[in-house]
């Protein structure tokens, strides 16, 4: 394993902000922490680099513990061969653009030489060698951006750990450079740490996701497990566009809405609990109008509604529609007036039973 975290533990003051999270990321491998504001995805991360202290567990690199509270060990950042790209970029303004890329290796008192010839092969990669000598303020906030990148991996890290890099570019340079890091750290094989609160972004670039809520992971999987199977309402909703139907079991194999109508769900391994919903992506919804009901033999669930909202979005519609009990998101290419009657049809697998982890018993 590049990384292994084990346990880990963090405070501030009295206050616990990291209960213990363990996951490992192999060689080669790019994982995100994915979670809303504030779950203790940067500070998981500062642990990992060195720059925070950990207060328990331990946190291995290329199988070396460079944390371990409870052993008295904690490797300073920088002898944890580790690349990271900040937010801020944190690029000097004072300095040229070679200078802040050989500077990890300036504080290691690498010779001069090698300085030279390691920052190029940076700047070369990231396509920035041409403007090694401008000042950042000569630089537009993509290749700032690249800047850092190339700090990151100046020096051959195992390791890459990134904060929510991109957050400072607008949409289409974004997505670009999602790409392009993508393609940089399979280039260099080494393990990465992606930290954002973008389930666009996470899903887009990972092999795996791990989602954080209040310093605890709720799930890890790939982006089509999450996606597909989210373990809790928590997860279903913070990834993707959902929508939610309080479902209650009956003669304890079939569930039924409110309304009564009796759904078919995919509620395999499902978790016990107290309460639980029916999830349904928008896009695997279909929408007709009228109150069609279902032919014999088929077996895909029916609810019949109405148009209460509509939001186009240029390649598709995103209606939202009253069934009884609910409101259901449906992404249409079709064009549908409010108040008219539809019918929604969907199959058995893509409603998936989800826990309310918080319902009260
Ligand atoms: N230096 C600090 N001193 C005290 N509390 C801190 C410190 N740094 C972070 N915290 C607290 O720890 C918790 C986790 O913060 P963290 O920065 O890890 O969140 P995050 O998941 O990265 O959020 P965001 O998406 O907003 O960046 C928050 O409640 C935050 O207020
Ligand atoms: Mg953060």
């Amino acid at each position: 394993m590049s990384i292994s975290v084990d346990n880990l533990t963090k405070r501030f003051g009295g206050l616990t902000v990291v209960h213990g999270i363990s996951f490992t990321v192999a060689k080669g491998e790019f994982i995100s922490l994915l979670g809303p504001s504030g779950c203790g995805k940067t500070t998981t991360l500062r642990c990992i680099a060195g720059l925070d202290d950990a207060d328990g567990g331990e946190i291995r690199i290329a199988d070396r513990v460079v944390s371990a509270p409870d052993k008295g060990i904690g490797v300073p950042a920088h002898e944890r061969q580790i690349g990271m790209v900040f937010q801020s970029y944190a690029i000097w303004p004072h300095m040229t653009v070679a200078a802040n890329v050989g500077f990890p290796l300036a504080i290691r008192k690498v010779a001069a030489r090698e300085v030279e010839k390691q920052v190029d092969d940076a700047l070369e990669i990231v396509g920035m060698r041409h403007l090694r000598e401008r000042q950042p303020s000569q630089l537009s906030g993509g290749q700032q951006q690249r800047v850092a990148l190339a700090r990151a991996i100046v020096g051959r890290p195992r390791v890459l750990l990134f904060d929510e890099p991109l957050s400072n570019l607008d949409a289409k340079l974004r997505e670009g450079t999602r790409a392009e890091i993508r393609q940089l750290q399979r280039e260099l094989d080494v393990a990465a740490v992606y930290v954002t609160h973008d389930q666009e972004e996470a899903l887009s670039m990972s092999d795996r996701v791990i989602v954080m809520d209040s310093g605890r992971i709720t799930q890890t999987g790939t982006p089509k497990e999450l996606y597909r199977r989210p373990a809790n309402r928590f997860v279903a909703d913070f990834v993707g566009r959902a929508s939610f139907i309080d479902v209650a079991r009956v003669n304890g194999s079939g569930w039924t809405t409110p309304g009564g109508v009796v759904l078919r769900i995919d509620d395999a391994g499902a978790p016990a609990a107290a309460r639980y919903q029916a999830m349904l992506r928008p896009e695997s919804v279909a929408m007709v109008r009228g109150t069609a009901s279902a032919a014999a033999g088929d077996t895909a669930n029916t609810l019949h509604g109405r148009v209460v909202e509509s939001q186009y979005l240029g390649a598709h519609t995103e209606y939202l529609v009253d069934v009884s009990g609910a409101r259901v998101k449906v992404h249409s290419r079709e064009d549908f007036d409010l108040g008219t009657e539809v019918t929604l049809r969907f199959p058995a697998e893509v409603c998936r039973l989800v826990a309310l982890s918080d319902a009260p018993a």
